[in-house]
């Protein structure tokens, strides 16, 4: 995983986005117009997590050292009710809130990229969409990684019949049950009859991408196709070509019209017709009363760098400046890295920056929340103080904003972050929320809705998909924005820009982002190996670290149990960091694209 250096750069979980970001910048565009042009292909070459069908969150810094958010998070539809997800004797239904048409928020994202473009890029819509609209139109080679995930959410994507048009053309069917709910439901058949073994395959001996990798750092997706994927996609294998004639039409729609051709037009037309027939609740006011909003970001200082992230509604950048605050009482430098001690203060911090997560943070436009309190030093202090240096804290000891009176993905999230050799920077983190979202596609629009509604709290007190255990601040509203995790950030050094840095991962995306920070501030690692180390986790509930496989040894695993942890070692990787250093010796840009993403890119020139 070499860095790649550059003036202007790149960097994002697919090779094809990648590189529809650098042609605008070669076009004369800035940041802001190659970041929407990544995010509009990235709705082409990932339909995992990108995403007109879904919404995100946009951090940029403009060369006068101003830093400006866009929230364009998904909205609950005005039909939603606080316990549309629960059955009469008061427990969630399950799946309801994850799989189909009710799963769905009300989409943000095409609003949300055209009103950054319109106030801060350069070049015009039909410019910047231009290499999205030719990889959906023309196609692109398919990726191995993409086959593979399909197949793994074989089920959820063939219960509908507009998914199966565009992702599993011709693939034989069979009954499966009922759906969440109670209707019946369809599987495609195995990609062939071998396919009943399908699960994660070492990589092949000739794929670039199975090149050495760290212990701790394992692949989401079997790297060999499964074989007999012939009526996959309408394509042979892997690096066939994979056109999508209805997103393409949508696409050009958007570059032609406007976001109105989303949110008033035909494609609004679809999206409620969609609905109608799977029984969700977006209207055509849901649509067309659609807002984005643009704020002011959140403000931390850690070791006399700023860290600018995403207020609410994403707690991406509270918590994070709520972690912070709180290492930064601790020399991380001299306990070490991975040590048990450093460690366990830092798992500290995020356990209680997680309580008050889960029971104040909610959307601005409906929750009151304490954040001036959350992000202060004096508040990071009394959390300091509270920590015991030897034994852990058990988390039901950890109350949210119990110092002051009043006082958390499936990971199918992506992140890309971009710079120009003008000084703009832009961290964008966008999302589905599960894989593939609800797997429903829109029909004739061919692009995939959102499962959202599940990031809010479906029943005070039952954990959500991530495990996180919210509270009433976060209850569905009709009209109100769901509570993110996402943590688009940037930080700066003596006014200059120094890392561009965000991932998915769910509830992980916050602690994920930390320990980055930490790894390149207290660390001084280079940037490389500031994305690829080891990660854990920590959320309050449930008490206990998780940590990628390989990250720790016995010994270190063996002295934070001794100190009163809960370790669980993870099944898989966490998180896929694609992050941008300045690089002051060199004055160039770094660039990194996680190793554990199968096609991320980081380019540049
Ligand atoms: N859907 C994951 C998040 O927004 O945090």
């Amino acid at each position: 995983m070499p860095a790649v250096a550059a003036h202007a750069m790149v960097v994002s979980e697919q090779e094809h986005a990648t590189r529809a970001g650098l042609e605008i910048l070669r076009a004369g565009g800035n940041a802001i117009d190659a970041a929407v042009a990544v995010g509009f292909a990235l709705t082409v070459v990932y339909p995992e997590a990108g995403n007109i069908g879904g919404g995100g969150f946009m951090v940029i810094r403009l060369p006068s050292g101003r830093v400006t958010t866009f929230d364009y998070r998904e909205k609950a539809p005005l039909g939603a009710t606080r316990d549309m997800y629960l059955d009469r004797r008061g427990d969630p239904v399950e799946g309801l809130s994850w799989e189909g048409h009710l799963a769905g928020g009300v989409p943000g994202s095409v609003k949300g990229m055209l009103t950054a473009l319109e106030r801060y890029g350069r070049l015009d819509r039909r410019s910047v969409m231009a290499p999205a609209i030719r990889l959906a139109r023309e196609g692109f080679p398919v990726h191995a990684g993409l086959l593979s995930g399909l197949e793994s959410d074989r089920d959820l994507l063939c219960r509908f019949a507009s998914t199966r048009a565009v992702f599993f053309p011709g693939r034989p069917t069979r009954p499966n049950g009922t759906a969440p709910g109670g209707a019946p439901r369809t599987t495609c058949l195995p990609a062939d009859s071998a396919a009943a073994g399908l699960g994660p395959t070492a990589p092949a001996p000739n794929d670039s991408a199975a090149r050495e990798l760290p212990p701790n750092v394992t692949r989401r997706e079997p790297f060999r196709v499964p074989g007999g994927l012939t009526r996959s996609l309408g394509v042979r294998a892997a690096g066939d070509t994979l056109r999508q004639p209805d997103l393409a039409r949508t696409l050009e729609e958007i570059a032609a019209q406007g976001e109105g051709a989303f949110y008033r037009g035909r494609i609004a037309d679809l999206i409620v017709a969609e609905m109608r027939r799977g029984g969700g609740l977006i209207s055509k006011r849901d649509l067309a009363n659609y807002d984005v909003v643009e704020r002011a970001p959140v403000h931390a200082r850690y070791r006399a760098h700023e860290v600018w992230s995403m207020p609410p509604a994403s707690s991406g950048g509270v918590i994070l400046a709520e972690i912070l605050n709180v290492l930064e009482r601790f020399d991380l430098r001299a306990l070490g890295f991975h040590t048990p001690r450093s460690v366990h203060v830092t798992v500290e911090a995020m356990r209680r920056a997680y309580a008050d997560r889960n029971r104040f943070l909610g959307d601005p436009a409906f929750v009151d929340m304490p954040v001036e309190t959350l992000t202060s030093p004096a508040y990071a202090e009394e959390l300091a103080a509270s920590i015991d240096i030897l034994h852990a804290t058990a988390s039901s000891e950890v109350l949210a904003g119990a110092r002051f009176p009043s006082a958390t993905e499936s990971s199918q999230t992506t992140h890309y972050s971009v710079v120009d050799s003008l000084g703009n920077a832009v961290a964008v983190t966008t999302t589905l929320n599960g894989g593939f979202g609800s797997g429903v596609v829109v029909e004739g629009a061919g692009f995939l809705l959102n499962n959202e509604m599940d990031d809010f709290t479906i029943k005070p007190g039952v954990p959500n998909a991530y495990g996180l255990v919210q509270g009433p601040a976060n209850a569905i509203e009709p009209g109100k924005r769901m509570l993110s995790a996402m943590t688009p950030t940037i930080v700066t050094l003596d006014g200059e820009l120094l890392l561009v840095v965000g991932t998915p991962g769910g509830s992980t995306i916050i602690t994920t982002v930390a320990q980055v920070i930490s790894n390149v501030i207290d660390h001084a690692m280079p940037l490389e190996e500031a994305v690829a180390a080891g990660r854990f986790h920590h959320q309050h509930l449930p008490d206990a670290i998780f940590v990628e496989p390989g990250a720790w040894s016995e010994e270190t695993i063996r002295r934070l149990r001794a100190m009163g942890h809960e370790v669980r070692v993870r099944g898989s990787a966490s998180g896929r960091v694609n992050a941008i250093l300045y690089d002051a010796g060199a004055g160039t840009y770094r660039g990194v694209a996680d190793p554990r993403s199968y096609a991320g890119l980081a380019a540049g020139f």
